[in-house]
């Protein structure tokens, strides 16, 4: 099932643009706050792509527009060469399952009142996976335990998980739909060090064994280094570098990027 890494870009956004209306902006004079500033990327197949910057500078709402929740202003985004960005519900539904996400707070989509054997069949039942129940539970058990999870956590709820084994179940059910494309965003930044490292050793490790393309957003660096073959630098809404991880960092041309790398405080040094 694995995929070798290839140039071809899987998703490409030209142009992209994302602007919200300043509260408090009267009728005749719209003033606008420019949170993605005209960006142009592209991620190829198979590659873990990173995108760094610091909070506020637009690495969720550029997700947003990727996932269909948010319309550009301007500018396109292309999944396997078509057209996604800006699609209404239904036009974008043929994409929503090739293309998955996984957030910060795994809280956020995992239903504190609902089992994990239900939360994961879910997904199976809404794009039709598994012929049968049996079927469906063991896809779930298969997934459980490839994402590092005990057979028995099926029948709790997420009240009663870790901050590290939550986030392994919201990793499970992106996974469990067979996406070709995920988005991780600060999937690792709530969680202490020890538990970080092992979440980044499992999306790698299915990361390859699904020959998934993943853009992983973060704000820390030494994350970044450790697991990105190429990295976006962001500031601002501006895409400051794009390029293999190692070359923007290690060499930086651009200024910012250069005090990042040198700055033990917010960014830290591996
Ligand atoms: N719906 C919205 N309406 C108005 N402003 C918004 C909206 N969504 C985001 N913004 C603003 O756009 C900017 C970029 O936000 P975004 O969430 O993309 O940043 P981020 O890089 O993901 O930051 P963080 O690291 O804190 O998650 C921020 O200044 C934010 O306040
Ligand atoms: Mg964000």
């Amino acid at each position: 099932m694995s995929q070798p890494k290839t140039d071809a870009p899987i998703l490409q956004a030209d142009n992209l643009v994302k602007t919200f209306p300043i509260s408090g902006a009267s009728l005749f004079k719209k003033d606008v706050f420019t949170a993605v500033d005209n960006i142009s990327f592209d991620i190829r197949q198979g590659e873990m792509m990173g995108l760094l910057g610091e909070s506020g500078c637009g690495k969720s709402t550029t997700a947003g527009m990727i996932m269909g929740l948010i319309s550009p202003t301007s500018g396109e985004i292309r999944y396997q060469g078509r057209v996604i960005s800006g699609l209404k519900d239904k036009a974008y539904r043929p994409y929503r399952r090739d293309i998955q996400m996984v957030f910060q707070n795994p809280f956020d989509c995992l239903d504190p009142e609902i089992t994990v054997g239900r939360l994961l069949a879910e997904p199976l039942t809404v794009w039709g996976i598994g012929e049968t129940k049996d079927e469906r539970s063991r896809l779930i058990a298969e997934m459980l335990e490839a994402c590092g999870l005990p057979a028995d956590c099926v029948g709790k709820k997420p009240p009663e998980f870790s901050g590290g084994q939550l986030q392994r179940i919201a990793i499970a059910r992106a996974l469990l739909v067979r996406p070709k494309f995920l988005v991780a965003d600060e999937i690792v930044s709530a969680l202490d060090v020890p538990v970080q490292n092992q979440i980044l050793e499992l999306l790698m490790t299915m990361k390859d064994k699904m020959g998934l393309t993943v853009l992983f957003i973060t704000h820390d660096l030494a994350v970044i280094r450790r697991i990105a073959d190429r990295v976006m630098v962001m500031r601002g809404g501006k895409l400051l570098s794009i390029g293999e991880t190692r070359a923007v960092l290690d060499t930086p041309e651009d200024d910012y990027i250069r005090e990042l790398t040198q700055s033990a405080f917010i960014f830290r040094k591996t």
